[in-house]
């Protein structure tokens, strides 16, 4: 176990009758000032209670937005501008909203960044980061969803290119297509299942899910920047020797961090909350039309290095695999690298070197996938540029690169290329 569970004695009666009954602040008491985290986080380390506050944020402004909002096709659109210009705060509370929407996934990309970097995933923890991948499927499809809910007319045109990739799907996929849409387009009916999972099925899957990812991780215990395990070395009391209460130390850590990034995101809510169009695209502040196609169709950024590989791929079928299995080769982490040594700080340069480029690729891949490449080849290649062929050839190259990755991974670990450093026994801590 990862806590320790002690009964609370309590001056309250109130306190001891409820915990006679049900021990909730003995468990409470355990996953807080009972939990011995490592020493040494750092600053990667704080994404993990952010994620927390930007689902917290997003369940709370949801729920007033759910109070002004019409889910249907007629009215969608209006009950959002309603909600912008009539509603008392009602554009402070889509902004937070819609900027937490994103803000979501910066954080979640950084701690599933953290998680890569310091092989998180490793045993123990691979059902920490099997949960954590199932949070992001659902995330995608609660943001995915989402974004429909306006009914702009990215809203309309994203639904409809994202859902027409099933119909890649041999035999059936015309008809499991029109199965989701609930018509032959995105419509009336695709509006209101969209808003009953985003509302409430996903965001309930979502909450169990966070649960059981913190279950996972307090049975085995958080690992740290250095890849050690902490309860080899315990103190007499049995708890680890360099492990901290979780509470008051990390509570008090975060809640600074969370005073940082709550600046952060005020700026960005007060001032930029559509990010130049990144955040809330242009053509979403139009209402949805059928027969006006935005000029260029494309998801929001977090999907973008997705978006792309599809794109790049010539054939709608091998496309389509492709950016499922983009997602998917995440989950298998933990078997793909066979590296004994966890933390990056004590890995091979080729696993650097690749992580980087990694990195890189999921960078250059939303480049792609948001179509700012296409806009600046005729800027740096001249107005004559085949944009098209530029374009694939770029890429493509990053698609490689994305996939190489993992076939790099496997071999350099399970052939034993890798030449790792010395692990310290105990975590090691910088000023
Ligand atoms: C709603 C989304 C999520 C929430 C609220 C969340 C929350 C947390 C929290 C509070 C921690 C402990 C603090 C920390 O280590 O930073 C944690 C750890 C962890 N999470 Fe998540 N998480 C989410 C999504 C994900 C995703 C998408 C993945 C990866 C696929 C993931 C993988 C991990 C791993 C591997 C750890 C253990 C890290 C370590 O001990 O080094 N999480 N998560």
């Amino acid at each position: 176990m990862g806590t320790t569970m002690t009964r609370i004695q309590s001056n309250s009666r109130v306190v001891n009758w409820i915990e006679d009954r049900m021990p909730i602040f003995s468990f409470l008491s355990s996953h807080t000032s009972g939990y011995y985290a490592p020493k040494n986080f750092n600053l990667w380390y704080y994404f993990g209670s952010l994620a927390l506050i930007v689902l917290v944020n997003q369940i709370l402004t949801g729920i007033f937005l759910t109070m002004n909002y019409k889910p249907n096709a007629a009215e969608a659109f209006a009950s959002v501008e309603y909600i912008m210009r009539d509603v008392s705060w009602g554009w402070l509370i889509r902004y937070m909203h819609s900027t937490g929407a994103s803000l979501f996934f910066v954080v979640v990309y950084l701690h599933m960044f953290r998680g890569v970097m310091y092989g998180s995933y490793k045993k123990p923890r691979e059902l920490v980061w099997l949960l954590g991948m199932l949070i992001f499927l659902v995330l995608m499809a609660e943001a995915f969803m989402g974004y429909v809910l306006p009914w702009g007319n990215m809203s309309f045109w994203g639904a409809k290119v994202i859902i027409s990739l099933f119909g890649a799907i041999p035999v059936i996929g015309d008809s499991l297509v029109e199965w989701i849409m609930g018509d032959y387009l995105p419509a009336d009916a695709t509006l209101n299942r969209f808003f009953a999972l985003h509302v409430i099925a996903l965001p309930l899957v979502l909450l169990l899910l966070v649960v059981l990812h913190l279950a996972a991780l307090h049975e085995v215990g958080s690992n740290n920047p250095d890849g050690v395990e902490i309860k080899e070395k315990k103190k007499a009391d049995g708890t680890p020797l360099d492990g901290i209460a979780f509470h008051p130390y990390y509570t008090v850590k975060d809640i600074f961090g969370t005073g940082f990034f709550l600046v952060i995101a005020a700026f960005i809510i007060f001032y930029a909350p559509t990010f130049g169009g990144w955040f809330l695209e242009h053509d979403n502040f139009i209402p949805a039309n059928n027969l006006a196609t935005p000029s260029h169709i494309k998801p929001v950024w977090y999907f973008t290095p997705f978006y792309a590989i599809v794109r790049m791929i010539p054939f709608k079928l091998p496309g389509v695999i492709a950016m499922f299995g983009s997602i998917a080769v995440l989950f298998f982490f933990p078997w793909l690298d066979r590296g004994k040594v966890k933390s990056i700080r004590y890995r091979g340069l080729g696993y650097k070197i690749a992580l980087g480029l990694f990195a890189v690729s999921f960078i250059m891949l939303a480049a792609v996938g948001a179509g700012v490449t296409a806009e600046k080849i005729p800027e740096w290649f001249g107005a004559s540029a085949d944009v098209t062929t530029i374009e694939n050839l770029f890429g493509r190259f990053w698609t490689v690169v994305y996939f190489g990755f993992f076939a790099f991974l496997w071999a350099y670990t399970y052939f034993g290329f890798e030449k790792t450093k010395p692990v310290p026994d105990r975590v090691t801590m910088h000023d």
